[in-house]
């Protein structure tokens, strides 16, 4: 008889090479969990001509965070998008000592607290963008709220907005996303005249940035996690090469563009649609702003819906709904063997829709977290993954998505256009699709 171990994993049904690759496209994380409940808490699945296995469940996310350095390497992953940033130290694609040395150098840039520092400056590039809407404008959500997320990390993390450099930031973190990193784009994107262009471009303004923080270092400024590129040290305590501050300059522009600008237009288009939402978080931004003369980080700690509708949209719309890795050895899940090399996505967004972890998963119930019995099961909320490269900027982009939300909501009269249904597209992360759309429907209160 066949031990456990050695017992095939179980295999989800799909076409021949393509796999699972058309059932990804749209909302991957609810595709997961019907396999999980078909499966169980691991199976293999195909995609284009790739066999991978999805560890998926309480379980899974507690091993990612728990053993995921000792049997996980992120370098397959990431490591030919550093490779194009001709970074030989990129953050995400590290490992082990290398990777916990640099993500302390970043931790201060990326920190709730630096965000906090910054408030004014998520508040009025905000507000600056809604005030060149005009009334009935229809503006996509995913595209609109990009573009303010985009400016308002790089004025924290390198004192510049990316202004027009957008289309070329986004040209190369969303290729390098197909190609490098998931894989379902051919090689020749890399080669195209319009990427190779673009390429440049965001080159010579990450250079620009570099060099304007070496001659202004900060002395009389907060510094920004730039500088502590520019004045970091690698594990060994050599400086880092320039090539791997500029990737770092551009991955903090990377950072927000698709991961907080699709989170947010989930939660706007969640604040404008569930019903009486919209009416409960007007009233908790307008009473807390006023009493608390403005939006300050005191200010926020009061808005309990607004936080709550963050959270729902963190559970219900994750951005990251799997965590992909490479098995650098052979480990038992589950009564089931991962050989070494295999790679693996953890389905860390799975219990976000299983009810033993949040009764009626599917409901956007911004009431569930002030409830006694809610479940509080470590490693079941797991938006931002779990273990070594839990995402850094977590706290900054609680802050950054509520100040943003608040702002808007504060300002602007705000509607769902037609149609007023989201679909969850995934292109490769999830994001609400290029068109759907919201109304301006004109100014609502002075900033
Ligand atoms: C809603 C917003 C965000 C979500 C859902 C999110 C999600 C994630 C996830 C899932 C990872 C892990 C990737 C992996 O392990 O393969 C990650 C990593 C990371 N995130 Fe975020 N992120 C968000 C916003 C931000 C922001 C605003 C910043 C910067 C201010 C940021 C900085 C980073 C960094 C630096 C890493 C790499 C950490 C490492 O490799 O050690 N993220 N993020």
């Amino acid at each position: 008889m066949q031990s456990i171990a050695s017992r095939p994993i179980p295999r989800a049904k799909s076409l021949p090479y393509l796999g699972v690759a058309l059932d990804l496209r749209v909302d991957p994380l609810r595709h997961f969990l019907n396999l999980y409940h078909e499966l169980g808490p691991i199976f293999q699945i195909t995609l284009l001509g790739r066999p991978i296995i999805v560890m998926a469940g309480l379980e899974a996310n507690r091993f990612l965070a728990r053993d995921g350095e000792t049997y996980f390497t992120s370098e397959p992953l990431f490591g030919g998008l550093a490779q194009e940033m001709g970074s030989d130290a990129f953050l995400v694609a590290l490992d082990g000592p290398a990777h916990r040395h640099q993500r302390k150098i970043q931790q201060r840039g990326f920190s709730r607290d630096t965000m906090q520092n910054n408030l004014g400056v998520v508040k009025q590039i905000t507000y600056d963008f809604v005030q060149t809407w005009s009334v009935g404008q229809r503006l996509p959500f995913f595209p609109t709220l990009q573009r303010i997320v985009t400016d308002q990390l790089g004025m924290l993390t390198g004192g510049r907005v990316c202004g027009d450099l957008f289309d070329d930031l986004w040209a190369l973190l969303n290729t390098n996303m197909n190609v490098q990193v998931l894989k379902t784009h051919p090689k020749f994107f890399l080669k195209l005249p319009k990427y190779v262009r673009s390429k440049q471009r965001v080159f010579a303004f990450a250079r620009e940035v570099l060099e304007w923080h070496r001659a202004n270092p900060p002395v009389d400024r907060e510094p920004r996690l730039i500088d502590d590129l520019v004045a970091g040290v690698d594990e060994n305590g050599r400086p880092y090469s320039d090539a791997m501050i500029m990737s770092g300059i551009a991955g903090a522009y990377f950072a927000g563009m698709d991961t907080v600008a699709s989170t947010l237009s989930f939660m706007l288009y969640s604040a404008l649609k569930v019903p009486g939402l919209l009416e409960r978080l007007h009233a908790e931004i307008d009473g807390v702003w006023e009493s608390e003369g403005g939006l300050t980080p005191a200010a926020l700690r009061k808005m309990d819906v607004l936080h709550a509708t963050a959270l729902e949209t963190l559970r219900l719309y994750p951005i990251a709904p799997f965590t992909p890795r490479t098995s650098t050895k052979a480990f038992e899940f589950e009564g089931y063997t991962v050989p070494a090399g295999s790679e693996v996505y953890v389905a860390n967004g799975i219990p976000h829709l299983l009810p033993e972890f949040f009764p009626d998963p599917e409901v956007f119930d911004v009431d569930r977290y002030s409830r006694p019995d809610q479940p509080k099961t470590p490693h079941a909320f797991a938006p931002f993954s779990l273990g070594a490269h839990t995402c850094l900027g977590a706290g900054a982009a609680e802050v950054q998505m509520m100040t943003l939300i608040a702002t808007l909501l504060r300002t602007a009269q705000l509607g769902l256009g037609q149609p007023n249904e989201v679909t969850i597209f995934a292109n490769p992360l999830p994001n609400p699709g290029r068109e759907f759309a919201f109304r301006f429907d004109g100014m609502r209160k002075p900033l």
